[in-house]
């Protein structure tokens, strides 16, 4: 054999990788806990509560969910939920968008981080046919 550099540098980077997922699916599983405890008396996945639901936030602009009236701050800000823009609403609703109405923050940045981390893994790939969405109207695909 006359590659053993390059062999251990493979090996090595599938260690890395694999390490990587570990630690990601232990966030993500972390963060799916602390939903339950802290989100879920206002937000679920698949419907609107007193929060939006949540399934495909990731990429989302904020205030889009059909039948959910939001306040017109978070309507206007035009904003879009991506990584960042979700840790920052985390830890200070008020801060990043000035009269929302979501009265609940995560101090911990470790949290935030897996809770973040749970949020992206919602997708929303299931076709809308729960009965909470009484508005029949074809959806932009965006
Ligand atoms: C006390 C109720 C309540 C709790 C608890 C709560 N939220 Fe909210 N959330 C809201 C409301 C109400 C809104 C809409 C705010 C507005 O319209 O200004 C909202 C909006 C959001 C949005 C913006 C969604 C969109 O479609 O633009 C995200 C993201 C969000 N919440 C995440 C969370 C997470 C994550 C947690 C748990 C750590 C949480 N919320 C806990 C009530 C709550």
């Amino acid at each position: 054999m006359h590659v053993p550099g390059l062999a251990r540098g493979l090996v090595l980077l599938g260690c890395w990788f694999g390490m990587a997922g570990a630690v990601h699916a232990e966030s993500v599983e972390r963060g799916r806990a602390l939903y339950e405890t802290r989100c879920s008396a206002c937000h679920s996945v698949e419907i609107n509560r007193t929060g939006p639901l949540h399934a495909g936030v990731l990429g989302r602009r904020a205030g889009s969910v059909e039948g959910f009236t939001y306040s017109n701050a978070l309507t206007a800000s035009q904003l879009l939920w991506t990584r960042e823009n979700l840790l920052a609403w985390l830890k200070d609703p008020e801060a990043l968008i000035p009269g929302q109405l979501m009265f609940l923050n995560v101090p911990d940045e470790r949290d935030r981080e897996d809770v973040v981390s749970y949020l992206m893994t919602l997708k929303s790939d299931k076709p809308s046919s729960s009965p909470q969405n009484s508005n029949p109207k074809p959806e932009n695909k965006q």
